[in-house]
Order: C-alpha cells, then structure tokens, then sequence
C-alpha cells in the first residue's frame, strides 16, 4: 500500500491509499478524483488520465514508455513533469507521492 497526495488547481489535496500494483489512475476513480478521466480505462488510447508527477517522485519513477510518451503530446498543456497515471503502478518508492490534476483533459 501507498499514499498518493492528489493535488486540483485550487491546492486542495486528497488523500488516497493506493493497493499494491494498483494504478495511479485507478486509485484516482475509485476515490472520484474530479479531473482524471481515463476514458479508455488504461488502455493507453486516450490520455485523459495525465497527471503532473512532482519531484522528486518523478524521478523514482521508472520512465516513460515509447507508447506513454507519445501519447503524453497529445494531451492539453504537456510539461516534462508529465505523465500517464494509468501507467503509473503504485509501489512503495512512490509512498507520499504527489500528483497536480490538470484543470481540463480535453
Ligand atoms: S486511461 Fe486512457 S491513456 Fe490512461
């Protein structure tokens, strides 16, 4: 298990516990974190799951595949700090993890 801080455009923060080899994505659903979409469900097909990834989190992540960065130029307002949640498994070095919600994925 891990904590994932969610942060929205107002500041405000969300706290979710995340099972182990759950996705950033699904933990966002199921806790109905407004802002993260994920209209394909993980299928890696829409990007509406995006996220900014803050450090130094980001970089204890393993990076991005060739298919996430791809998708990653199609969503609004792309940032290096960008990533995918529904790629993003939850583990114990991304404990306390916290991930800004865009305002909009469309
Ligand atoms: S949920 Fe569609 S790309 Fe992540």
């Amino acid at each position: 298990m891990c904590e994932i801080v969610f942060i929205d455009s107002a500041g405000r923060e969300t706290h979710v516990v995340a099972q182990d080899g759950e996705t950033v994505m699904a933990a966002a659903v199921r806790s109905g974190i407004d802002g993260i979409v994920a209209q394909c469900g993980g299928a890696l097909a829409c990007g509406t799951c995006h996220c900014y990834v803050e450090q130094p989190y980001l970089d204890l992540l393993p990076p991005p595949s060739e298919e996430e960065a791809a998708m990653i130029e199609f969503v609004m307002e792309p940032a290096p700090n960008s990533r995918l949640s529904c790629q993003i498994v939850a583990r114990s070095v991304v404990d306390g993890m916290r991930v800004i919600v865009p305002d909009n994925q469309h």
